[in-house]
């Protein structure tokens, strides 16, 4: 069963505060790989990720996933509904790089053996229909990985600052993008109603400590959400500036978001074993060497 939450258009999220036409949005992207790229690419090597694999990495944002996965010597295809920022990657990296709506334009069945996408779903009006949209795609014995925050970690937070605007924040996403803070707690499920098996499922919470990497990400998202919070009445220009003063401190550390990672493969033949990074170093076996 899936939900529909309102009438998707891609302009609803690439118009919004998040515009990659906003001057601050590159930093935010590149502070987000930041934080999250190193776990991606351990769960991407302990997935099995091959040089030659076909991957799809959808809503690819800034562009370091792709890079990281055609440094792994996968054949590469990234998306999103505004490029601008991963046009450089066709010439530099050989990625194919495709301004594509993952919601309202496909593939053909069976294109990927690797399916990604990062905190993308949350912000459409039905993420399951995304996964099931998402898994078509893959090849028999194909992966499909995924990575969505949820928010509750920092709601109920000890520190006033931070507690009350990340409230607000969080109400504000619902009404203006749509987007849905709590839905990465069904996952592994939707992967099982899109018919894959196999499924996995991690969660770790982000922390936060005042002037790092993740308090500075979420200024420059509090900054880009603040006129239209203060416009609609949900914060006050004395709010935000509480919540800095916290996130500013190097004595501040709070939880952040919640990362779900879920992966699950399509029925088939099985095609790759998982394998912890550390194995990679090691020489191939025979029959590793000799696998098709
Ligand atoms: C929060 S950013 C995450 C970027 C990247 N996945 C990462 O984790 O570093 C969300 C990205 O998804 C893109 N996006 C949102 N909806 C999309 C859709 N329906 N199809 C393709 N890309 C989409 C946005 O343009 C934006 O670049």
């Amino acid at each position: 069963m899936t939900t529909q939450r309102w009438e998707w258009t891609g302009d609803r999220y690439s118009e919004g505060f998040f515009s990659h036409g906003h001057s601050n949005e590159r930093r935010r992207l590149a502070l987000l790989e930041t934080l999250l790229d190193g776990a991606t690419r351990e769960r991407f090597r302990a997935l099995g990720l091959k040089p030659g694999d076909r991957v799809l990495e959808a809503g690819g944002g800034g562009g370091s996933v792709a890079r990281l996965l055609a440094e792994e010597g996968a054949q590469v295809t990234v998306t999103d509904l505004d490029t601008r920022f991963i046009d450089e990657l066709a010439d530099s990296h050989g990625v194919r790089v495709l301004r594509h709506d993952l919601y309202t334009e496909d593939f053909p069945p069976g294109s990927f053996d690797f399916v990604h996408t990062r905190f993308v779903l949350t912000h459409l009006p039905d993420a399951d229909l995304a996964i099931a949209r998402l898994a078509s795609w893959l090849a028999p014995g194909g992966v499909l990985l995924v990575e969505e925050p949820t928010s509750f970690p920092t709601l109920d937070s000890p520190h006033p600052g931070y507690r009350t605007i990340m409230r607000a924040y969080r109400t504000h996403l619902e009404r203006s993008i749509g987007s849905d803070t709590s839905w990465a707690r069904t996952l592994p499920v939707p992967l099982a109603r899109a018919g894959l098996v196999g499924l996995g499922l991690d969660v770790r919470i982000q922390h936060v400590n005042g002037g790092d990497d993740e308090s500075e990400w979420w200024k420059l998202n509090l900054e880009a959400a603040r006129p239209s919070m203060i416009e609609a009445g949900l914060a006050t220009d004395a709010e935000f500036e509480a919540a800095y003063i916290e996130l500013a401190n190097p004595g501040f550390h709070d939880l952040s978001l919640a990362v779900h990672t879920a992966w699950g493969r399509a029925p088939g033949p099985v095609r790759r074993r998982p394998q912890a990074p550390a194995d990679r170093q090691e020489s191939p076996t025979s029959a590793e060497r000799s696998s098709p």
